[in-house]
């Protein structure tokens, strides 16, 4: 048999698992959507929409809900001759300012087809920069003006923006500040919650009329969304029974989120596919979804690593020397210690513990470690253990720093790997 043929034993459709795939129904939101349809029924009264804010984690449906919603809104408005509702949709991500915002509306509106536009003007797409922030905005309200109606504009992904917020504060007061003849609401959606804290007092009053919170799903709720893209995307009987738990289970622990339980069992499918492929049983099994979960991590910190300077690496690779005697969460003034040792006996000059700490502060950003708060009768400490299994973290070591077998014996007489 030839290298590609359209066999499959376990994944029936794989489009199904991916993250762009809008499911037919979302689960486990119920409450949710009922409270953002709520937010959004005015605009088939024909009155003047709410604003609203729709926050939470990242992977808990915000974005796929607010799909959902808006094309069943779309639908309704269609069967009223005196609704007419427009929908602009905005992924801010890469816009960092108000005016970036504005002009990419502005771009949206002209581009001559998009799918979730539903208007378009005639008007020349307008260059990134040159212009006073002033002047986009003109142009944004002109087309707004022209187009008419009722219109809704979502930011997705908002908090790209930052502090710089004026256009949340403007975008809504338009119609009534500049007497404008159009009725238009804001959404904005964010996965950042210090956006939503620090969102100055003015855009808060009229940005968040109506807030919208998605909190991450529990060990439950994720069995069954993950259960229902299971039945579409594999084939029967392939799951064995512990497998969707398995993987609600990780992901409820970490983040709950419904995009990395997904990715989670489409990589124990895809594992459990070569298997297959190589003439194993046609099943997913629970030591696919660890070696998925191990893959996944390891990728993490191999992409992770990409980013970290030498010096980077040996400050994690002192942080899994701890880890392998059982010794982490540790705390930074200890990690520097053997730091120094380590770098002494690698032969290299080690960095100051200022250097070292911003390593260490990287590293957790990257979550590749985890950062812990500690306090005790001496006051508090900053403490780090790995965010990642240790065996990971030593595999995405050793393609750099080459083999590490002592740490990986020390972890074993420690009980720490098997
Ligand atoms: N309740 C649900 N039922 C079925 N699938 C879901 C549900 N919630 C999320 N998903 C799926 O999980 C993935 C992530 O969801 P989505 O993109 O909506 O997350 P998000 O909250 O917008 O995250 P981010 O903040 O990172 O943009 C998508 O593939 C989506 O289809
Ligand atoms: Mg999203």
């Amino acid at each position: 048999m030839g290298r590609f043929n359209r066999e499959s034993f376990i994944i029936q459709d794989k489009d199904v698992l991916r993250d762009d795939y809008q499911p037919e129904t979302l689960e486990e939101r119920d409450e949710e959507l009922d409270e953002y349809a709520a937010a959004l029924r005015p605009v088939i009264q024909g009155w003047q929409p709410n604003n609203v804010f729709l926050y939470g984690v990242t992977g808990v449906g915000k974005t796929a809900a607010t799909h959902d919603l808006l094309e069943e809104l779309q639908e309704s408005a269609g069967e009223y001759d005196d609704v007419d509702l427009n929908v602009i949709e905005l992924n801010c991500t890469g816009c960092t300012t108000s005016y970036q915002v504005a002009v990419n509306l502005v771009n949206e509106i002209r581009s001559p087809s998009h799918p979730l536009t539903t208007v378009s003007s005639s008007r020349e797409p307008m260059s990134e920069t040159g212009y006073q922030q002033k002047r986009i905005f003109n142009e944004l309200y002109n087309d707004l003006e022209s187009i008419g109606g009722t219109i809704l504009v979502v930011l997705d992904e908002i908090d790209n923006i930052g502090s710089d917020d004026d256009i949340l504060y403007e975008l809504p007061r338009a119609r009534s500040q500049l007497d404008l003849d159009v009725k238009i609401g804001v959404v904005g959606i964010s996965n950042d919650f210090k956006f939503r804290e620090n969102l100055s007092p003015k855009v808060k009053d009229t940005l968040c009329e109506e807030e919208i919170l998605f909190p991450p799903y529990d060990a439950t709720e994720l069995q069954n969304i993950l259960k229902h893209r299971a039945d579409i995307a594999l084939y029967d009987d392939v799951l064995e029974s512990d497998v969707i738990p398995l993987c609600a289970a990780f992901s409820a622990q970490d983040s709950g989120s419904a995009r990395q339980a997904l990715r989670l069992l489409r990589k124990a499918a895809d594992i459990a596919e070569n298997d297959a492929m190589a003439g194993g049983e046609a099943k997913i099994t629970e030591d696919h979804v660890r070696e998925a979960e191990h893959q996944i991590q390891r990728q993490q910190v191999v992409e992770g690593m990409h980013s970290l300077t030498r010096q980077g690496q040996y400050v994690l690779l002192t942080v899994c020397q701890l880890a392998a005697e059982g010794e982490t969460p540790e705390r930074t003034k200890l990690i520097y210690e053997r730091y120094r040792e380590v770098l002494r006996n690698h032969g290299s000059e080690p960095l100051k513990r200022r250097r070292v700490h911003d390593h260490l502060s990287d590293l957790s950003l990257h979550g590749i470690l985890r950062l812990v708060d500690s306090s005790s009768g001496r006051g508090n400490y900053n403490e780090y253990e790995l965010d990642v299994s240790l065996s990971s973290a030593l595999d995405a070591l050793e393609s750099e720093l080459g083999e590490l077998n002592d740490i990986r014996e020390t972890a074993k007489r420690h009980r720490v790997l098997e």
